[in-house]
């Protein structure tokens, strides 16, 4: 593996690797890595040639009261965990390096896909997403691109900005990878308190019992949205931002349950603000109920 901190060494090495008729798989990372991390640079490892890590706390997606000093850093783990993992390029720009003039004058907007759940309390994250993953496409040239769903609804925005830019790109969606108890794995869970992190339990079981419910018969949005109410109500540790059905492609609200939908929440948990969701494709009375994969420990292979 290869450590570089510059753009022109990261069009170098990709165009070097296209040349001689490889391909490139493309892991973008803000660090910490975790299984979660892992399996995106497993997926790429498999159907690509050059494995590409970027590794970058993009600061024009925080709000200026968010975590942007606090986020949680460790270069040296990182850069043990790309290698187990068989990366051949780990790409660790400045913040200079990738916003040399500043704030950019230009960026990228997602219209409507962005304005509801996490987009009602973060106005300027999907812009700073959108507009640093523009950036980091247009560095590394045709590739595939690996996204976890844990981050719904910015798999959904990339998507959207690649198919209305026509960026030469094959976005990958990846499996949601949790816990062995269940909870999703993020970075902010460093933030979390023991006790915190037992009550982020809530979570994902209240998604495993909308599922239940689905299975069981249940095509009412607003009943299994107040199943998550219910539950996680009862967990004086966890505040729910918001728990809402929405078409998993277009993100529109839902008011009955068939066809693929996502039933997303984010909840405040101490100081870590948590994503969860299940994905339901239903067809008449057959659910397929998408929860992710658990991991049998830290940094071991996801499993379903
Ligand atoms: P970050 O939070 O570091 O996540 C990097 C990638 O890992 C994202 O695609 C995210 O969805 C995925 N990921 C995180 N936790 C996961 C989990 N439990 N299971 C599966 N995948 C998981 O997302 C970002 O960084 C940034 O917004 C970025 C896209 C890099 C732009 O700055």
């Amino acid at each position: 593996m290869i450590t570089i901190h510059t753009v022109e060494e990261l069009r170098r090495e990709c165009e070097q690797a296209r040349m001689s008729g490889r391909t490139v798989g493309l892991v973008p990372t803000m660090g910490f890595f975790h299984a979660g991390h892992r399996s995106l640079m497993q997926a790429a490892r498999a159907a690509t040639d050059l494995v590409v890590v970027t590794l970058f706390v993009n600061p024009t997606q925080f709000g200026p009261n968010e975590d942007l000093a606090a986020y949680p850093r460790d270069l040296d783990r990182d850069s043990d965990a790309a290698r187990d993992e068989n990366v051949d390029v780990l790409f660790v720009p400045t913040v200079e390096e990738m916003y040399p003039e500043g704030a950019p004058l230009t960026t990228v907007h997602v219209d409507r896909l962005t304005t509801g759940l996490c987009g009602a309390s973060r106005p300027v994250h999907f812009d700073g997403v959108t507009t640093v993953v523009a950036k980091l496409f247009s560095m590394v040239g045709r590739c595939s691109a690996y996204f976890g769903r844990k981050d719904f609804q910015q798999l959904a925005v990339i998507q959207q900005m690649t198919r209305d830019l026509n960026l030469p790109v094959d976005v990958v969606g990846c499996p949601l990878v949790r816990e062995p108890d269940g909870v999703a794995m993020s970075s902010r869970n460093a933030y979390l308190e023991p006790e915190e992190r037992e009550a982020a339990r809530v979570l994902s079981e209240s998604l495993r019992a909308v599922a239940d419910a689905v299975v069981g018969g249940e095509r009412d949005t607003a009943t299994v949205e107040g199943i998550v109410r219910e539950r996680v109500g009862r967990e004086p540790r966890v505040a729910l931002e918001y728990a809402e059905v929405r078409d998993a492609r277009t993100l529109v609200p839902r008011t009955e349950l068939d066809g693929t939908v996502v039933l997303a929440l984010a909840a405040a948990v101490g100081r870590a603000r948590l994503l969860d969701n299940v994905v339901l494709t239903i067809r008449g009375s057959h659910v397929d109920v998408d929860l992710g994969v658990r991991t049998g420990g830290r940094g071991t292979p996801a499993v379903p």
